[in-house]
C-alpha cells in the first residue's frame, strides 16, 4: 500500500516507518522537521535497505500537501504529525491548537480532495483526564487538564464528525499510553529536546551521566509503593499497531477507536529497578514533591485493540529498558552527533 506518515521522522513515527517499510509498503513522510531531524530517516534507510520518500512540509500547508499527494497518490494517511509538549502547550495554547488542531483540518480536507479516506490518527490516554476505574476503557469518560490534551480531544471530536457526514471515510483513532524504548538495532530512538519532561528518557539521561539524578514526583500515592504508575509500551509495539490498524481499515469502512497499552503498569521505582538491572548502571534519584497536574495510576484495558485489530503487545518492560539504553548508550547525544 502507499501510505503517507505525516510526523514520520520523529520518534514514534521513525519507527511506524521502520515497520512500514520491512512489510512492503510504499511509504511518504510528510514532517517540517520542527521536532527532528532528517537523520532519523537516514537512519530508517540504514536499517531498512531502503529510504522513505520525503517532502519537508507542514501540514498546515494546504498546497505543499496538495503537490505530495499529487505526485505520491497515497491510499492511506498515519498521522503523527503534531506538537506534544504538555508544559509549553499551556503557554503557547494558540500554536497547539494551530498546528494540531488546524493542520489536521487542512490534512483531512486535502486528502478528500484526493479520494483518500483512510486515516490513522495519534491520539493519547491524556484524553481520558485523571481515570475514575482502572484499568482504563475506550467508553470511559473524557475530558482534558491542559490545551495538549485538549487538542487530542477536539480532533477526535473532528473526526467523528467527518465520519458522521461521509461514513465512506475509515478511521482509527488510537490512544497510546506511555511509548518509550527504542528500534532493537540501537540506530533510532527518542531524542527530547532540552530537559526531558517525561520518566524515560531522564532515566537514561540520568544512567549516560548527563543529568546528576532522577527527580521522583512524589511517593504519597495511593500506589503498592507511593510512586506513580503507568502504562509503558514498546515503541515497535505501539509501531506494529498502526500496521494492524491499516489493515483493519482496508477491510472494511467505519471508525475504531482503540487503546494501545500493555494492560500493565509499573511504579517509577520498578521502572528504575528494572532499568538498572538491565543496563548495569546506577540511576541515583530523590524523592520530591508531586508534579501539579499528575495523576496516581494510568494503565489501559487493551482488549478492544485485540479484538478490534488482532493487535497485542509482545514486548516486556526489560526489553523497553534494553532497547531504550541501547539506543542512549550508542547515541549519547541523540541525533545530533552523527557519524
Ligand atoms: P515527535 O515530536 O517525536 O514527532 C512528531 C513529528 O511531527 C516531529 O517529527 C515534528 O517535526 C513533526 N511535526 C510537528 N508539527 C508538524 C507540522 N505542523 N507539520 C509537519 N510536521 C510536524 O513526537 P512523537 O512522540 O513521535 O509523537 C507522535 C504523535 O503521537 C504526536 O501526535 C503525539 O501527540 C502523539 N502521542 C505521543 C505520545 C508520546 O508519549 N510520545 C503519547 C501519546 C500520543
Ligand atoms: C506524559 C504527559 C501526558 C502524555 C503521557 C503519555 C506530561 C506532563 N504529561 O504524562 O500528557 O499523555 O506522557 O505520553 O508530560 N516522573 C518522575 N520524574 C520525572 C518524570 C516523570 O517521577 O522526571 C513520573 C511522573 O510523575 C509519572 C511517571 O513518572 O508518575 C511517568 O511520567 P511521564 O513519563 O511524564 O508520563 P505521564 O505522566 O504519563
Amino acid at each position: 500500500m502507499r501510505v503517507l506518515v505525516t510526523g514520520g521522522a520523529g520518534f514514534i513515527g521513525s519507527h511506524t516507518v521502520v515497520e512500514l517499510l520491512e512489510a512492503d509498503h510504499q511509504v511518504v513522510v510528510v514532517d517540517n522537521l520542527s521536532n527532528s531531524s532528517l537523520v532519523a530517516l537516514e537512519r530508517v534507510a540504514g536499517i531498512c535497505g531502503r529510504a522513505p520518500a520525503f517532502a519537508k512540509v507542514d501540514i498546515c500547508d494546504k498546497a505543499g500537501l496538495r503537490q505530495v499527494f499529487a505526485e505520491h497518490r497515497p491510499e492511506a494517511v498515519v498521522h503523527f504529525a503534531g506538537l506534544k509538549a504538555v508544559g509549553e502547550s499551556v503557554e503557547k495554547p494558540l500554536s497547539y491548537y494551530q498546528n494540531n488542531i488546524a493542520g489536521t483540518a487542512t490534512l483531512c480536507e486535502v486528502m478528500a480532495e484526493h479520494g483518500v479516506r483512510q486515516l490513522v490518527f495519534s491520539s493519547s490516554a491524556t484524553v481520558y483526564g485523571d481515570p475514575e476505574t482502572l484499568p482504563i476503557r475506550e467508553d470511559a469518560p473524557l475530558g482534558a487538564t491542559n490545551p495538549y490534551g485538549r487538542t487530542k480531544l477536539f480532533i477526535e471530536e473532528m473526526l467523528r464528525d467527518l465520519h458522521v457526514a461521509d461514513p465512506s471515510w475509515r478511521i482509527a483513532i488510537l490512544r497510546y499510553f506511555n511509548p518509550i524504548g527504542a528500534h532493537s538495532s540501537g540506530r533510532i530512538g527518542e531524542d527530547p529536546q532540552g530537559i526531558p519532561s517525561n520518566l524515560f528518557p531522564f532515566i537514561t539521561q540520568v544512567a549516560i551521566g548527563r543529568r546528576d539524578r532522577l527527580q521522583v514526583f512524589g511517593d504519597d500515592y495511593p500506589t503498592a509503593d507511593g510512586t506513580g504508575v503507568r502504562d509503558y509500551i514498546h515503541v515497535v509495539d505501539l509501531a506494529l499497531g498502526h500496521l494492524k490498524a491499516l489493515e483493519r481499515l482496508a477491510a472494511g469502512p467505519g471508525l475504531v477507536t482503540c487503546n494501545l497499552g500493555t494492560g500493565q503498569g509499573y511504579s517509577v521505582l520498578e521502572m528504575v529497578k528494572s532499568f538498572e538491572r538491565v543496563s548495569g548502571r546506577k540511576v541515583p534519584y530523590e524523592i520530591i514533591a508531586r508534579r501539579p497536574g499528575d495523576i496516581a495510576a494510568c494503565y489501559a484495558d487493551p482488549s478492544m485493540a485485540q479484538k478490534e485489530l488482532g493487535w497485542t503487545t509482545i514486548r516486556s518492560l526489560d526489553e523497553m529498558c534494553r532497547d531504550g539504553w541501547r539506543w542512549q548508550e550508542g547515541n549519547p547525544k541523540g541525533y545530533s552527533e552523527t557519524e
